[in-house]
């Protein structure tokens, strides 16, 4: 299976960005780092991921607007396929635009057990606070700072003659642990059957009057007591895919939509002409995209009256 395609970016010293790095080297880690950028081109960090044969990008956010510095970041991102943003001592507030583009594929480390000292000086901060433990936190950016889904956290005991500075640099190690180990499991989520098939069944079951049978082994939606209108497919027949199929218009559209994108539509095998295989193995689906296909699918099987209800209900 492919890996999934990663570029961290990092501001300084590098050293999460490195235990990245070597993490992938495993043949088993289910991601690469296809890039590391940096909004400081003197970045110490540059060095060591260009000796280890990993494309950099360097370019001083200073002098331009935030939400034009994140274009050219993201822009650079595209041009090596990422999938997904490892934000690795990264000291930049992104703007709404850019954590938008990347909407639930930038993750974050953070030294502390957040939702605690979100922010600066978290180990001077939890020192002073007297607590016991700190540690460090793998959360998912959302447009506010230092919050987002908590993906994963290492507690680290706070010792008596703690400093600031022994107390970052054992956190640290916590942290060049947790970061690889969270990244290869949230990379991995998105190509793994159970977790799309969740995806699928939440959208579908989410439709009017929608249940969900199984037909020919494949786990499939329907109307209660009505027509199916998506199926989701994994390894039909070997094919080794993982896919939903939906209802579309016709011979047109399908052959329009397999055209515009090959690796993503196929025409599913005993289906005919009036579905589409749509792959969601491919690493970088767009849900709000997904969501609409099978609503549409919905309309085209749904019984006028429910279909009239819920074309209303949709207006407002
Ligand atoms: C790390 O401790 C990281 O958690 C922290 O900066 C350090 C970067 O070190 N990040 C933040 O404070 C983000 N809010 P590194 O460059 O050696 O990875």
């Amino acid at each position: 299976m492919a890996k999934a395609r990663v570029a961290v970016l990092i501001s300084g010293r590098g050293s999460n960005m490195a235990a990245l790095v070597y993490a992938a080297k495993h043949p088993k880690c289910p991601y690469e780092v296809v890039l590391v950028a940096a909004n400081d081109p003197d970045a110490p960090g540059l060095k060591l991921a260009h000796a280890e044969g990993i494309p950099v990008f360097a370019q001083s956010h200073k002098g331009m607007k935030r939400a034009d510095f994140d274009a050219l970041m993201t822009a650079q991102l595209k041009v090596v396929r990422t999938e997904y943003v490892a934000l690795a001592g990264y000291m930049r507030l992104l703007s709404p635009s850019f954590v938008n583009d990347w909407r639930d594929r930038i993750l974050n480390i953070h030294p502390s057990l957040l939702p605690k000292y979100k922010g600066l000086d978290t180990h001077e901060r939890a020192i002073a606070a007297g607590d016991s433990a700190s540690g460090c936190t793998v959360h998912v950016v959302t447009a506010e700072l230092d919050d987002g889904p908590i993906l994963g956290q290492t507690p680290v005991a706070i010792l008596p003659d703690d400093t600031a500075e022994t107390l970052a640099d054992r956190i640290l190690i916590a942290e060049h642990q947790l970061y690889s180990r969270v990244l290869a499991e949230y990379t991995s989520r998105e190509r793994q059957p159970d977790w799309l098939l969740e995806q699928i069944r939440t959208r579908a079951l989410a439709l009017p009057e929608a249940d969900e049978t199984v037909s020919h082994g494949m786990p499939c939606f329907g109307i209660i007591k009505g027509k199916k209108f998506a199926y989701f497919t994994h390894d039909h027949h070997g094919d080794g895919k993982t896919a939903i199929l939906v209802k579309i218009s016709g011979l047109d559209e399908q052959a329009m939509l397999i055209e515009a994108d090959a690796d993503r539509y196929y025409r599913p095998a005993y289906f005919g002409d009036g579905w589409i295989g749509i792959r969601l193995d491919l690493g970088d689906n767009d849900w709000a995209g997904i969501a609409d296909w099978l609503r549409k699918s919905w309309i085209a099987i749904a019984p006028p009256k429910l279909r009239q209800g819920f074309a209303i209900a949709d207006e407002f």
